[in-house]
């Protein structure tokens, strides 16, 4: 079959995890993405947090499946000029270095938009350019905190906190997938391409913008009746941490379930949807709250919302979190157990669907990944290994018109 993005070449000059997520996904769907790497060492996170001894930790091996590795010392003349090559005949590069080091290589976006005019140069950092702080090297967890998702994220007696989820790395990335595909259509339009940008800043701000809603709210009326600090505890002016609030017009909170004395996930996330009151009512076997003036609306239900998920625990007590569900999901409640990641690597749906993949790899044996979340009725991305450091450098080297004494002459020099 064929993929929508075979024939898109791609320079993937990306490292550790924002940009390389961005570029796996387009591999997945077809690009043939050529990973840029220092001989030698390759990306950093090749080394890091390994569990085999001189294998690619799965830190690589689950951002970078699907490409191909090229080693090249951009830095030295004779790899400059490789990569000139390989520039005239790609699509799109894609970088994440620090500020600045592209175009103390050489490559500036002038320098790139002379040699390919009709290439896109995709880049990620952890400011946008011309931000007061886009001289900042950025990692995940400064991300997350100059994007406002630590300050709301946690519990309200606690210290900001960060979310597991990588809203700086891998978010980024996928907005610049997105800003790499539409500058792809627009050049089938202008016949131009263009430079697109994405900072990690920008990117969780993105994901928290409910909470610049909140923060609006909380200017124009004093307080946030959602947040359970409301009614009984205090506002200042900027939007608190709301523990496990739900965020949107309905109440839900982490509920414990039957065995949460010894297991940290034996819970569940409930959700009082206002429409569901009277389903809620009859799955807890409390159809005196229907037509309780107390309870009836969600206006009446907030003062006393903490008692009332209390009196949910109370029935969750002698149920597990997947028995609960069962129950729950009858009544059209929306919930969900919280589910461990074993219990995910071992979900038999989410094998099924691709969305979890175990992949064979030439000196690991197989791993196991995350395959593409978004699905398609004409194709399903196949998930192949990452590749080994400098698997591809003669295939890739050949295909741009080298010899093999040119190839031998590149490594002598430790050019490649
Ligand atoms: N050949 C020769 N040199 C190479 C090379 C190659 N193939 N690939 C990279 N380099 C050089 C770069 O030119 C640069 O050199 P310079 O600083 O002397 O100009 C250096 O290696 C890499 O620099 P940098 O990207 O700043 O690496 P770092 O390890 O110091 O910082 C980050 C890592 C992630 C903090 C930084 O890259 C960054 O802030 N990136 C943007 C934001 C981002 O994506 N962060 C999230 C990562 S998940």
């Amino acid at each position: 079959m064929t993929k929508p993005l075979e024939g898109v070449k791609i320079i993937d000059f990306t490292h550790v995890q924002a940009g390389p997520a961005c570029t796996q996904l387009l591999a997945w769907f077809g690009a043939d993405v050529i990973k840029v790497e220092r001989p030698g060492s390759g990306d950093v996170t090749r080394n890091q947090l390994r569990d085999i001894p001189d294998a690619d930790a799965l830190y690589f091996t689950m951002l970078n499946s699907n490409k191909k590795s090229l080693t090249l010392d951009t830095k030295k003349p004779e790899g400059k000029e490789v990569l000139e090559k390989l520039i005239r005949e790609s699509d799109v590069l894609v970088e994440n270095f620090g500020p600045g080091a592209l175009d103390r290589m050489g490559f500036s976006w002038e320098r790139l938009n002379e040699l390919n005019p009709k290439m896109i140069v995709a880049s990620v950092k952890g400011f946008s350019d011309g931000h007061h702080y886009d001289d900042l090297k950025v990692y995940e967890n400064v991300a997350q905190c100059a994007g406002g998702a630590a300050s709301t994220t946690g519990f309200w007696d606690g210290p900001p906190t960060i979310s597991a989820a990588a809203l700086g790395d891998s978010n980024t990335g996928m907005h610049l997938a997105i800003g790499i595909l539409t500058a792809l259509l627009g050049r089938d339009k202008t016949g131009k391409g263009q430079k697109v940008a994405v900072s990690m800043q920008d990117s969780v701000l993105n994901l928290c913008r409910v909470k610049l809603r909140d923060q609006q709210r909380l200017e124009r009326v004093g307080y946030l009746e959602e947040y359970p600090q409301y009614p009984h505890g205090e506002f200042s002016d900027v939007v608190p941490r709301g523990g496990n609030a739900g965020g949107g017009g309905q109440p839900g909170w982490v509920l414990k379930c039957k065995g949460w004395e010894t297991d940290p996930n034996a819970y569940i996330y409930f959700t009082i949807q206002g429409h569901a009151w009277e389903p809620i009512c009859k799955a807890l076997g409390k159809p005196e709250w229907i037509d309780d003036p107390a309870y009836k609306t969600a206006e009446a239900r907030q003062p006393h919302i903490f008692e009332i998920f209390g009196t949910i625990e109370a029935w969750l007590s002698d149920k597990t979190k997947f028995e609960a569900v069962d129950i729950l999901r009858k009544f059209d409640i929306p919930c969900a157990p919280v589910l461990t990641m074993k219990e995910l690597a071992n979900d038999p749906s989410l094998r099924a669907s691709g969305t979890i993949v175990e992949v064979p790899h030439k000196k690991r044996g197989s791993y196991l990944t995350v395959g593409s979340p978004i699905k398609f009725s004409d194709m399903k991305p196949e998930v192949t290994a990452s590749p080994l450091l400098g698997e591809h450098t003669d295939e890739v080297l050949a295909g741009l018109g080298y010899s093999k004494q040119d190839i031998f002459n590149l490594r002598e020099i430790k050019a490649v």
